[in-house]
């Protein structure tokens, strides 16, 4: 009998997690990489949070804090969903954690049993499944076709709702499609899930600022404030501040669901780090202007991958209305030959031969429940990402 449990036998380690581990890995023992698998931006965090942090340093704000967050921090994220989502939580509504993982982590640990269904829409973020699993719950996987947007439809969340439906995950601007819905789209879930009062809303809206071409972000609760009592908004520093290391997420929901997230919280990693909430603060109290002027970067790089993917023949690219990764088809050119003689059958051969033949790492769209495709991170520099571009074309170009 084996001594690890069969919780830790039953999930995969993230994918993207052990990608960039294998690409740091490859270039260590001398090997080129371009690495297009990162989800964090390659930007820096802003100056004044780092000088926020030296000061609460000097200010000595490196003791324990409260299990949910400092007063403070949890003051700021009430004023950001006023200022951003027209939405009014109080601080017993609020909690903080190690990265918005862990408010996700901490919600479904407190809420599924035995055999519970959480809906999945595909393409996930990799680590929605893999919590349900560890949570006892079974992740209920609905597609959302690359013809409607890779976007959930009414008529499809409305067919995958059972009486053991506990949540609904929705993520927008999303990883890895980079769809968005609109207002009047989330109304229409809004209306399916208001005839089922047992279900409950998971929001990730990580990716909220990261939105393109002048769309607007909506959220939920802030569409159908009826739904507000039991849906769990979800954000964080990572992605829109360039703060991924600092581990420092959060959730907005009913104060008895964020009592029971604490108490869990208490009794596993208790407060995310003190310094880091410090930023935090001054990440979410400080000057904004800067996403904008960094959306607008990603915007041209999204512009310039997408344009590029479209050239190479047997490669197919949408275009993403948020987040900063393009979602391309390897449809065509699956089955067909390496010049070492492999067969092309799935997403992860391609990728495996781009990785092999020209040092190009990749995502394979398996790790986000949909196939054949294949996940390029545009949060990287114009020439590494012509090079990458480069090297696919070749690397499609070789095959017969
Ligand atoms: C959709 C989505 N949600 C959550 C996270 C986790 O972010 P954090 O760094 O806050 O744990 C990520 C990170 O890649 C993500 O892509």
């Amino acid at each position: 009998m084996s001594f690890i449990a069969s919780r830790i036998n039953r999930i995969k380690p993230s994918p993207s997690s052990m990608a960039g581990q294998r690409a740091r890995e490859l270039r260590a023992s001398g090997r080129d990489i371009v690495g297009l698998t990162s989800g964090e931006p390659d930007f820096d965090t802003p100056p004044n949070v780092c000088e926020a942090v030296v000061r609460a340093m000097a200010a000595s704000k490196t003791k324990y804090t409260d299990v949910g967050g400092t007063p403070e921090l949890k003051a700021a994220i009430c004023e950001k969903f006023r200022r951003d989502n027209d939405l009014d939580f109080g601080s017993g509504e609020i909690i903080v954690g190690t990265g918005g993982k862990q408010i996700i982590f901490n919600a479904l640990m407190c809420t599924v049993e035995n055999g519970d269904e959480v809906i999945v829409p595909t393409p996930y973020w990799v680590s929605y499944p893999d919590i349900v699993l560890l949570a006892d719950g079974r992740p209920v996987l609905v597609p959302c076709a690359p013809e409607n947007g890779f976007k959930l439809r009414a008529e499809d969340l409305e067919r995958a709702i059972t009486p053991k439906t506990r949540w609904l995950v929705l993520n927008a601007p999303n990883n890895p499609s980079g769809a968005t819905y609109s207002h009047a789209e989330l109304k229409a879930l809004a209306e399916v899930l208001l005839r089922h009062p047992h279900v409950w809303i998971m929001t990730d809206d990580i990716y909220e600022h990261i939105l393109y071409d002048g769309r607007q972000f909506a959220t939920i609760a802030q569409v159908e404030p009826a739904l507000k009592e039991r849906t769990l908004t979800i954000n964080g520093v990572s992605k829109a501040y360039a703060m991924t290391g600092w581990r420092i997420g959060y959730g907005a929901a009913p104060a008895v669901l964020v009592k029971a997230m604490v108490k869990l919280q208490s009794q596993s990693t208790s407060n995310a780090s003190s310094i880091s909430q410090a930023a935090a603060l001054e990440a979410l109290c400080g000057p904004q202007d800067f996403i904008a002027e960094r959306t607008a970067i990603f915007q041209q790089r999204r512009d310039i991958v997408v344009g590029e993917l479209n050239r190479i023949p047997g490669i197919h690219c949408h275009l993403p209305e948020g987040a900063f990764y393009a979602f391309p088809s390897c449809a065509g050119v699956l089955g067909k030959t390496t010049p070492e003689g492999k067969v092309l059958a799935s997403d992860e051969d391609f990728v495996l031969y781009l990785l092999e033949a020209q040092n190009l790492a990749v995502l394979q769209g398996d790790a986000y429940g949909v196939s054949p495709f294949f996940r390029i991170s545009f949060a990287t520099s114009v020439p590494r990402l012509q090079e990458g571009l480069r090297r696919l074309s070749q690397a499609c170009g070789a095959l017969r």
